[in-house]
């Protein structure tokens, strides 16, 4: 994956943290967009646990569903339609859950 740089103008980089890995995105940017620039394919597991990643981009499957830190705790959002913010911490499995 690489970004296109030609005739395109980024705010600075800020990092967050995706499964506890620290990375960097521009905002405006998707978190599915830096997930994807990670290579970051598994997004989410189905309940039978087999890794989900993203399909449609536009917010219309709940194929890219992550877990997104609050400060009234954890929400799932589409990764799709999730811009970046600074400090944001996005998981991929339900924190505090049994993943056994
Ligand atoms: S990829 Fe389909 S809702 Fe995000």
């Amino acid at each position: 994956m690489s970004r296109v740089t030609q005739g395109v103008e980024r705010p600075d980089p800020v990092k967050l943290t995706i499964d506890g890995e620290t990375m960097s995105a521009h905002p405006g940017e998707t978190v599915a967009a830096a997930m994807l620039m990670a290579q970051k394919l598994r997004f989410r597991d189905d309940r039978a646990g087999t890794p989900r990643g993203m399909f449609c981009n536009m917010g219309t499957c709940s194929e890219c569903m992550v877990w997104l830190a609050r400060e009234t705790g954890w929400r799932r959002v589409r990764a799709c339609l999730t811009q970046i913010e600074a400090g944001m911490v996005v998981a991929t499995r339900e924190p505090g859950a049994d993943h056994g």
